[in-house]
């Protein structure tokens, strides 16, 4: 199939890695909406922009006039913790997010890819107890069931934690709204500040994610669009995982040996909302579809990749 892609949140962390290697493979550039709420302008030049909401109904006009026919979607907030101190932020933007989809449906997109996460899981499971983040995922994953047919077709993609950032410095990671697990630990490092290390006293045990450089998802993503022939069922949900999970303490170990600082530690009880243990196993099936292995499978090596970013950012 010929496709015309747009990607909503093009502009974020995920989106401009996305862009980015489209323009680097096809030397077009793609379509992106975003409202800049916690994306970057350095990465406007990888595509080509509209910032907008995605709940604003313009966006059915450029959709039409551009001949779109499929959506990679991963404009959203994006943090757990956030989330639980924030409800009716998240609540909003959930809504906006039911509103594109209601708005998409009423144009020619055939194809809907949906970035969703692990962290609806515990150990394989649905956690019962979900953050607001994790259960708009589903809610957001459930509608699109609802709306999936053989002209509206939805493919799920469920993330894991997606760090590190281009080796060469050229882009990366800046979101001065949340905190996320790698920044956050490189900045106490430098300056020799305390790292809050999340724990579960009852448990004994430091919360495990399941990481992946975000060259690779970028390089899935597009892989998906390539290959969305060989997606045959109207509604497909894939987890997708690298090889091994870490815990958030041998992140900060191994960050600190790379960085060659020793970490200050403070450890803090874990919200229940949050999962300890997200995947134990899982098969990697999309990967098998798309013909892609990973590049980065080693947590230093993805780790490593931060330092020329970091240190022009930070
Ligand atoms: N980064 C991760 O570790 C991770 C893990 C699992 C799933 N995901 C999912 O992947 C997607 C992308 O994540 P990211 O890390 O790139 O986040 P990000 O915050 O860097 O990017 C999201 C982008 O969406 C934009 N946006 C948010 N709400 C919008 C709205 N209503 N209208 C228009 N634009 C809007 C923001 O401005 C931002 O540029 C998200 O859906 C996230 O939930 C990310």
């Amino acid at each position: 199939m010929k496709f015309n892609l747009l990607i909503t949140g093009g502009l974020g962390y995920i989106g401009s890695f996305t862009a980015k290697n489209y323009l680097k493979k096809t030397r077009k550039k793609l379509t992106v909406v975003d409202n800049l709420s916690r994306g970057n302008l350095f990465a406007k030049k990888y595509s080509s922009n509209n910032i907008l909401d995605i709940s604003n109904n313009n966006l059915k006009k450029i959709i039409e006039k551009k001949k779109i026919n499929t959506i990679i979607h991963l404009a959203s907030f994006t943090c757990v913790r956030e989330s639980i101190r924030k409800k009716n932020k998240y609540l909003k933007n959930f809504k906006s997010q039911i509103k594109f989809i209601k708005n998409i449906k009423k144009t020619n997109v055939k194809y809907f890819i949906f970035s969703s996460s692990l962290s609806v899981f515990e150990k394989n499971k649905f956690k019962k107890n979900l953050s607001p983040y994790s259960m708009y995922k589903l809610k957001i994953e459930k509608y699109l069931e609802t709306l999936s047919s053989k002209n509206f077709k939805v493919i799920i993609l469920r993330y894991p934690n997606i760090i590190g950032s281009d080796p060469q410095g050229e882009l990366g990671e800046k979101n001065e709204f949340i905190s996320r697990i790698v920044p956050i630990f490189y900045k106490n490092l430098l300056k020799m500040k305390k790292n809050i290390l999340y724990y579960d006293y009852n448990k004994k045990i430091y919360p495990y994610r399941n990481y992946m450089h975000v060259n690779d998802i970028a390089n899935i993503n597009l892989k998906v669009v390539e290959n969305l022939d060989k997606f045959k069922n109207n509604y497909q949900i894939f987890n997708i995982k690298n090889k091994k999970e870490y815990s958030n303490f041998e992140v900060l170990d191994s960050l600190s040996k790379i960085m060659k600082k020793k970490p200050l530690i403070d450890l803090k009880q874990i919200n229940n909302k949050e999962s300890i243990n997200q995947v134990i196993n899982s098969k990697n099936d999309i990967l098998r579809i798309i013909k892609y292995s990973l590049k980065y499978k080693d947590l230093k090596k993805i780790l490593q990749t931060n330092l020329k970013w970091f240190k022009k950012i930070y």
